[in-house]
């Protein structure tokens, strides 16, 4: 039996969700570029897109986005919950405690049998945690500085919602664009560790809602979806394009990663940070007339990281240049990683319904490299 780090390389399903090339730097969503879903989609329909297989017909979209609509308000009691969290909990944490009860509120007891009634309760919770994942960021970022949340509406856009939401201003259109098609290309990405993570849960048939509270937790490690904050507090600390140089030789030097740089699937640019860093030039050129001084440094930090680590195929990923847009839109850095789960939780719920139409329990195995034949010493002779 040959061990291989990290399962690199290993399949671990057949799925027909979405496909990576990562010499080629391409990456499709049910055979659709992801380019073009990021242009012409939105996040609804893709997340349909990412759940059934097809894009929609009109009348399923708004069934869809209806039932989205309809589950965007939270019980009561799943906010007293929030209410008696430390203010201090990272929103990260109170995603996966709060994700996590509402199993409590939405129990499951025989979906994997099949049947309408089991079928309507897969549909049902997957609207409900999609649904409620922004609606509970939203709310904590309100509740963790002490302010009442903001009740979230039903006339506008999952992206425009949740703006409105965070920032209780009327949501600007061209951002709440901007911010969509962020949603769309962090909805889904092949078997990461977080849907890796989503796929083992959910093949024990663990409750939905648990599923995704431990999808949640792989995702906040800064090697995973934690990175984009990362990103933001590296930049801050290299304060300026003239210091950038120095301060990646420096890291390098001492063995510290790159923050945004490399990924296991892509030896060259992460496609989805190329589409970020247009649709983020374009837009901040536009609503400021400038690029950030943030934005400056990334730039000199990218062209300093592909002389120094792009022979390693080590480029900038999506968390890159995601982070620079989420500031820009007034986004504290505590809420990236959230809205990078927010997003995913689409792909996640794909996955999750993927695993259960040919279930069967991950139970890898190992190499055991431990001592053999252990004899048992009392422990009072024992020196
Ligand atoms: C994403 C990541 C965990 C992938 O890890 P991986 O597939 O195991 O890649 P490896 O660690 O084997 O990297 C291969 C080589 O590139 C180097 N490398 C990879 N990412 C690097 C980075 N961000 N900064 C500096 N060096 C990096 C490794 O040190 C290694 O060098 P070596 O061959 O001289 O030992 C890794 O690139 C990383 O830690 N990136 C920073 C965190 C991040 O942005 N995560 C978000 C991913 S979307």
């Amino acid at each position: 039996m040959q061990y291989i780090p990290g399962l690199a390389g290993v399949p671990a399903t057949e799925s027909e969700i979405s496909f990576i090339d990562g010499q080629k730097g391409l990456l499709t969503y049910r055979g659709y570029n992801i380019m073009e879903l990021a242009e012409r989609s939105s996040f609804e329909e893709t997340t349909l897109l990412l759940l059934f297989g097809s894009l929609p017909t009109q009348a399923e979209f708004d069934e869809f986005d209806n039932a989205l609509k309809d589950s965007r308000r939270v019980k009561f009691n799943i906010r007293n919950i929030m209410e008696n969290l430390p203010s201090t909990t990272h929103p990260m944490h109170m995603l996966q405690v709060v994700v996590a009860s509402l199993a409590s509120f939405y129990p499951s007891t025989e979906y994997m049998k099949g049947g309408t009634e089991n079928q309507q309760y897969v549909n049902d919770v997957t609207v409900k945690i999609i649904s409620h994942m922004a609606t509970l960021v939203a709310m904590w970022e309100h509740m963790r500085n002490g302010y009442k949340p903001i009740d979230p509406r039903q006339d506008l856009s999952y992206a425009e919602n949740f703006l409105y939401m965070v920032t209780g201003k009327e949501p600007d259109k061209d951002w709440a664009r901007l911010l969509d098609a962020c949603l769309i290309l962090h909805a889904e990405h092949t078997i990461n560790a977080s849907t890796f993570t989503t796929m083992v849960t959910g093949s024990t048939l663990a409750n939905p809602c648990s599923v995704i509270a431990s999808a949640i937790a792989s995702l906040s490690g800064p090697l995973h979806g934690g990175a984009n904050q990362k990103v933001i507090e590296m930049l801050e600390e290299i304060e300026s394009p003239e210091n950038a140089r120095a301060y990646i030789e420096d890291r390098l030097k001492n063995n510290k990663v790159i923050w945004g740089m490399g990924h296991r699937e892509y030896k060259t640019k992460d496609p989805r940070a190329t589409i970020l860093q247009k649709l983020s030039d374009n837009l901040l050129e536009k609503k400021t007339g400038r690029l950030s001084k943030t934005f400056k440094t990334a730039m000199e930090v990218e062209k300093v990281c592909e002389e120094l680590l792009g022979h390693k195929g080590v480029y900038p990923n999506v968390d890159f240049y995601s982070g620079i847009l989420y500031k820009e839109m007034g986004f504290d850095a505590g809420l990236f990683t959230p809205i990078f789960a927010v997003a995913r939780s689409a792909g996640w719920m794909a996955h999750w319904r993927e695993q259960l139409q040919n279930n069967k329990i991950f139970r890898p195995t190992q190499v055991y490299t431990g001592v053999g034949n252990s004899c048992y010493i009392p422990i009072e002779k024992r020196s």
